[in-house]
């Protein structure tokens, strides 16, 4: 026994999580076309997107792995660019043929897909075009989306968008993705809507076309709470807030960002001198779409606590984690700060599961339009080291972690928040969008010179909770 086992739910799907570009590698063969990250990774030299897991040729043994660690599901994501190589236009028949392998290798191991149609890789040719700040792309978005609910009925479980305020900031507000802006709060509650707008316009599609399946997006929350009770850090919390999850959450669920929430929001706009831009037709769209969501995946990693901030925006926000980073002061906004007694992870990311617990009690009361959620990521990045054979892999922190955060989920369902599942990040070791190869997460391990797997103890222990349903 490695850990105190609990008992999971009958039925729970007990996923990994991926994404197409932080496992496949490939990515120029087989007639893939360039996404954002492919000249910019190589600009900076820091690290390669190949062959990160070699998921484009060993997902077979991974789908095995997952099978016989006790898991039923996986979140894979579809390289739009492998599908459409400039975005839009000619299809490029070896991509969808990759796809259908994969899809067919999943569901041969009863290990389910969940399927995300845009995880943090906008086609190149498109985002030289504005990427989502171009309405334009959008149109080829459900263009793309409608092309592979038709080419893939063997896929009963969509997401439409990853993480759409991780995208949004890390590209306009922390500079840390392409393009790197800093601090353009136009373009990131732009990015925002005419992300909604792109989810939205995909369900209503998906419902238009009588499909069987399912679909949601997935958010990343991150509760917000005032470092000390004032006045002035309870407002700064609530503006944080409204930036990082209500404007979302509500547009997503709501179909409608609420007076509440947009009295928030525009008071960040006017203290940066930003503005957003609502078209006439829009919140039709998001109206309609609101109610026919079929589930919530949410992803959880960390909760963050706020001051008050009155000066300028220093410092580079962090999207998906650089260490040392974690001093944040954005003007009209207020500033992130380390609350004492709570631990944190080597990237200085705050462990609190409590957060989820209260993030989860939240999105059940205020948005009932989430009806089922699915913990679609939650995670450790850990420096794991593997010396070589005989040598376990003693990852005990993210076991710890994985655990904590169980605890909670299971809690707010015992209360009655409808949880049917969860995806830990990530199935096997990946590539990290900032961090490159050292940040690891993965039930497995992946010798990243040899592509060999190797069995962590958390999987292990995610095995044993399998057996318990
Ligand atoms: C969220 C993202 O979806 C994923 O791509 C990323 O690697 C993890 N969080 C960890 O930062």
């Amino acid at each position: 026994m490695l850990n105190r086992v609990k008992k999971l739910p009958a039925n729970f799907v007990w996923g990994g999580a991926t994404a197409a570009y932080q496992v496949e590698g490939s990515t120029q063969v087989d007639g893939k076309g360039k996404t954002m990250w492919d000249d910019y990774l190589k600009a900076q030299g820091r690290f390669s997107p190949d062959p990160a897991s070699d998921f484009y040729n060993r997902y077979p043994e991974d789908i095995k792995l997952a099978k016989q660690y006790g898991l039923n599901a996986i979140r894979v994501s579809i390289a739009w660019t492998r599908i459409f190589p400039k975005g839009y236009g000619e299809v490029n028949q070896k991509g969808v043929a990759f796809y259908h392998r994969l899809f067919k290798e999943c569901l041969d191991n009863n290990v389910e897909p969940y399927v995300t149609l845009h995880h943090f890789d906008s086609p190149k040719t498109l985002f030289d075009d504005g990427d989502w700040l171009n309405r334009k792309n959008i149109d080829y978005f459900v263009d793309y989306a409608k092309f592979c609910f038709k080419e893939f009925p063997e896929v009963n479980n969509w997401f439409t968008i990853n993480e759409l305020i991780s995208l949004a900031t890390s590209q306009y507000i922390g500079g840390n993705f392409p393009p790197n802006h800093h601090f353009d709060v136009t373009s990131a509650i732009q990015a925002e809507h005419n992300e909604l707008l792109a989810h939205a316009r995909v369900v209503n599609l998906y419902r238009e076309m009588q499909l069987p399946g399912r679909i949601g997006l997935i958010h990343v929350l991150q509760p917000i709470y005032p470092i000390t009770e004032t006045p002035e850090n309870k407002h700064a919390a609530a503006l944080y807030d409204a930036f990082l999850n209500r404007f979302l959450l509500d547009g997503t669920f709501l179909g409608h960002y609420t007076t509440e929430t947009m009295a928030l929001i525009n008071e960040i706009l006017e203290k940066n001198n930003a503005k957003l831009d609502i078209q006439p037709g829009d919140m039709d769209i998001l109206a309609k779409a609101a109610p026919q969501n079929d589930y919530f995946g949410l992803n959880y990693y960390q909760s963050q606590f706020i001051q008050a901030y009155e000066g300028e925006s220093t410092n580079q926000f962090n999207g998906t984690g650089e260490k040392g980073t974690s001093s944040f002061k954005f003007k009209g906004v207020g500033e992130i700060v380390k609350k004492p007694g709570v631990p944190q992870t080597d990237w200085d990311w705050n462990i609190y599961p409590e957060g989820l617990y209260d993030v989860l009690k939240r999105v059940a009361r205020v948005y009932p339009n989430s009806k089922t959620i699915y913990i679609t990521e939650n995670g450790l990045g850990f420096k794991d080291h593997y010396e070589g054979p005989d040598q376990i892999i003693d990852d005990q922190p993210r076991i710890d972690y994985i655990d904590q955060h169980l605890e909670a989920i299971l809690k707010a369902r015992s209360e009655g928040v409808n949880v049917q599942g969860y995806f830990v990040w990530s199935l096997q070791d990946q590539f990290s969008w900032a961090n490159g190869y050292n940040k690891r997460y993965g039930l497995f391990y992946v010798d990243f010179d040899t592509q060999k797997r190797e069995i962590k103890e958390s999987a292990r222990w995610f095995k044993e909770l399998a057996d318990t349903k």
